[in-house]
């Protein structure tokens, strides 16, 4: 995680490395920290722990001037979160400072082999012994910062985005990067970097999305260069952005995660768009449709994904299942990845992923493409690692995501694996068609159902008083309900920090029963399924144990809201579609639970939006 930004041009570096670094502030929020170097060639670092706003005031009658800087955001990996391990980090002559996301693996041993050599650490971090160590072969060998970089860089093991400015060469920044991102924006007379394009769309939509083991010589008054490791020079690839700043705004909502609920609607309408075709009855994923063949013969489907977008896997296996009859594994990357895995020449491999830079699930397809499996990639940012390493894929197209509770990429996730369902399926003629037309027809009404959802937002707030004090949640679904029910649970703790835990109703039966008293509120997803009546036996073992109940259900529903000590109603709908309804009411839920918490709804204590380490 970390969010990295730099300039170097003819403007003040510093505002547009402060605003840059709010834009970046969802990837971490632990300390914040800009070098720049002035006019007079002095390179001065000022850091902060908290939020960019702790370094702003920090900053206050600080010089700030010089139109060369980097700057850093923090989610801390080695070191606590702290005003000395907050980045960037000066060498031992503090002629040097950088910058860095990632972790370096092997940072122990180069550590001490550097200490022998007299060089003394400030901080606990992993990020100093890069520093260091860039001095110390820049001044052993005589050579310049890029060149010391280049061989530093071939003695890392792990991952890393960085930048480094040298006080004596006041007209250059040196990038790199593996394993986390690092964008390379190219405007007028000035150049910006950073890790995703956000911060840097304002100023231009010309921009160079660095490969892994490159390094990026970005000269003032020079055009850019790329090379590698070895000093080959590499041609640069521009892209041009789509993205607009009204995207990265609020839009008069208090926070990115209400308005990003509120946007679904939209998002999945522009997730469908051009795919989902009622008129002329048919859906066309092209990722799908390049590759017919494989899907229709493929074995067996493994999908890959953490938190969330592990939950929108979950029903990807439920949808692959009843449609179109082909086994689906659905498991968590980091297990995944270090757990030997059988993996077929004949298996898919499908990547959630709404950052598509998820540290643990791009080693997982690393692994699997090495095993010789097809890579599929579901992912919302455009250009980001996962699309670019994955065989096909289809983009979730619900704009830049900023709440670090994901929400609007969630039901697009969900929606693009209803779609390859449905779509593999008929190839494989294991739908009937009627059955196909009719999810199809009721797939295309989803984003207005989620409207009238959205409508109850005030009785939703007005129900969450009752709730805000619980200091625990049971959530409870079966079949479709049941991934809902975990992912309700997860967007509660992460922002209400309530212990809250989902689980497949029939479950509770052996063991989490126990928890159940008149204090424990329980959440049920009670609508119309193929598995209503079991779940309406599960909720009369909670009532027996006096715990409260608050169901979703749909407005046709007549039983459950009777037995229920509150209800949410959402639309009747399709049972592989309900999952796409019934989250909302939960998303809005945890929303009020933790806004009347006071809590810090779109950075949450101790997360970032971005899992780009191990
Ligand atoms: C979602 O609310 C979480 N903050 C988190 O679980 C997230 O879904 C997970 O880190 C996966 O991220 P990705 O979709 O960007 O790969
Ligand atoms: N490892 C570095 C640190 O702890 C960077 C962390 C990160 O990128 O998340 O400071």
């Amino acid at each position: 995680m970390c969010g990295i930004i730099g300039y170097i041009g003819y403007q003040e570096a510093y505002p547009i490395l402060i605003k840059g670094l709010h834009r970046l502030e969802y990837r971490g929020y632990d300390s914040a920290g800009i070098a720049l170097i002035n006019r007079e060639n002095n390179l001065s670092i000022y850091k902060a722990k908290g939020r960019v706003a702790d370094l702003e005031e920090f900053s206050l009658g600080k010089d700030i001037s010089g139109t060369v800087g980097i700057a850093h955001t923090r989610w801390a990996t080695h070191g606590e979160p702290n005003h000395i391990n907050a980045h960037p980090h000066y060498s031992q002559s503090e002629n040097l400072a950088l910058i860095h996301n990632g972790i370096i693996e092997n940072y122990a041993v180069l550590k001490e082999s550097l200490s022998r050599k007299g060089y003394v650490f400030q901080s606990d971090t992993d990020t100093e012994v890069l520093v260091q160590l860039i001095e110390y072969i820049k001044t052993g060998n005589n050579t310049d910062i890029s060149t010391a970089v280049q061989l530093a860089l071939k003695q890392v093991i792990g991952a890393y985005a960085i930048a480094v400015i040298e006080k004596e060469n006041p007209d250059l920044i040196i990038a790199a990067r593996k394993s986390s991102p690092l964008v390379v924006g190219i405007g007028k007379n000035e150049f910006f970097l950073a890790s995703d394009a956000t911060p840097i769309i304002e100023y231009t939509n010309q921009v160079i999305y660095l490969n892994d083991e490159e390094i990026a010589v970005i000269h003032r008054n020079e055009p850019l260069r790329i090379v590698n490791l070895s000093n080959v020079e590499k041609t640069p690839q521009i892209t041009r952005l789509e993205m607009s700043l009204n995207e990265l705004e609020k839009g008069g909502y208090p926070h990115f995660m209400l308005k990003e609920i509120f946007e679904q609607p939209r998002t999945l309408r522009d997730c469908m768009s051009g795919r989902v075709n009622t008129g002329n009855r048919n859906i066309v994923l092209s990722g799908i449709v390049d590759h017919r063949e494989k899907f229709i013969n493929c074995r067996r489907i493994i999908i890959l994904a953490c938190g969330t977008s592990w939950h929108a896997g979950l029903i990807g296996e439920y949808l692959f299942e009843e449609f179109c009859r082909i086994p689906v594994e659905v498991e968590y990357s980091s297990e995944f990845r270090y757990r030997h895995p059988v993996i077929h020449r004949d298996d898919i491999v499908i990547a959630v992923s709404q950052s598509g830079e998820t540290a643990d699930t791009l080693a997982a397809i690393e692994l699997a493409k090495e095993a010789g499996a097809f890579v599929y990639g579901i992912c919302n940012v455009v250009g980001s690692s996962i699309p670019r390493n994955t065989d096909s894929g289809s983009y979730t197209h619900v704009g830049p995501e900023i709440g670090v509770a994901s929400t609007k990429a969630f039901t697009a996730q969900v929606a693009v694996l209803v779609m390859m369902a449905l779509s593999i399926a008929r190839e494989k003629k294991t739908i009937p068609e009627k059955r196909f037309l009719a999810v199809l027809s009721e797939l295309s009404r989803i984003p207005g159902k989620i409207e009238t959802i959205l409508q109850q937002n005030g009785y939703i707030e007005d129900l969450s008083k009752i709730f805000t004090y619980a200091h625990n949640f049971i959530y409870l679904g079966r079949g479709y309900g049941y991934p809902v029910a975990i992912e309700g649970a997860l967007k509660l703790k992460e922002i209400s920090y309530i212990h809250a835990e989902g689980y497949p109703a029939a479950e509770m039966k052996h063991g989490p029963i126990a928890l159940i008293d008149n204090e424990m509120p329980v959440v049920v997803i009670a609508t119309d399924s193929t598995t209503y009546d079991k779940m309406i036996s599960n909720i009369q073992e909670i009532k027996a144990r006096k715990g409260r109940i608050l169901a979703i259900v749909n407005k046709s529903d007549c039983k459950v809201r009777e037995m229920a000590d509150y209800t949410i109603e959402i639309p009747d709908t399709e049972e592989c579609l309900s999952p796409l309804l019934s989250i909302v009411p939960l998303q809005l839920l945890s929303y009020h639970i933790a806004v009347r918490k006071g809590r810090d709804v779109d950075m949450p204590r101790n997360l970032a939006k971005s899992v780009t380490v191990e």
